[in-house]
């Protein structure tokens, strides 16, 4: 399967990356289509996807707000500092029968690319996952923190980073 370039996630866009988000995480985690359709408002820049070459179906897109930091906080999802250090990835999602085949990978080395474009240039990414994919941000270069302390939905999160 082939897929075009990466392209920023228009508004009219925005439900085709919530379907996504929600058959990814439990309805604890997804987030709604409000506080997406938020983020691509505030944030355009860091709301970017891939799609299927020559169709407008979407396959996978990455969603962020920048903050302070040090660590990415419950607080990012909600407010977003245009001028912030950090840019705390919230989903980073690969449609399921895309999985597995280098999409996430390719999407995390534009995007960290891409980071480094903007102004003010941010100094590092920031999020948390869950413990069955620290292994899979290691690989792609992040380090890991240690478990988070912060509450989301019912999971345990874990804090990871990637200086830029
Ligand atoms: C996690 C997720 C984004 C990975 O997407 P993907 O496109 O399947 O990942 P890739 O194929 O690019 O994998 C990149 C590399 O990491 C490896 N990898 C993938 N998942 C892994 C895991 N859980 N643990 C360790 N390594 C993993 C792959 O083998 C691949 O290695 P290769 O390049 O040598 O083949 C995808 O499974 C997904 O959307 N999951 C649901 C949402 C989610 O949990 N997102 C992450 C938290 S926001």
């Amino acid at each position: 399967m082939d897929f075009g370039p990466a392209t920023f996630i228009k508004a009219e866009q925005v439900h085709e990356a919530h379907a996504l988000e929600t058959e990814a995480f439990s309805p604890d985690e997804a987030e709604s289509l409000e506080t997406f359709q938020r983020r691509q408002t505030e944030a355009p820049e860091l709301f970017i996807g891939l799609y299927e070459e020559g169709t407008t179906n979407l396959i996978a897109f990455i969603c962020s707000t920048r903050s302070a930091g040090p660590t990415w906080t419950t607080q990012s999802m909600k407010t977003h500092l245009p001028l912030g250090e950090c840019v705390c990835i919230h989903s980073v999602v690969v449609a399921k029968q895309h999985r597995k085949k280098g999409i996430a990978r390719k999407l995390l080395s534009f995007y960290e690319t891409h980071l480094l474009t903007l102004n003010p240039k941010p100094s590092k990414i920031v999020f948390v996952c869950k413990e069955n994919i620290i292994d899979f941000y290691k690989y792609l270069g992040y380090s890991y923190l240690g478990p988070s302390s912060e509450v989301y939905g019912s999971a345990r999160w874990f804090s990871m980073e990637k200086l830029l």
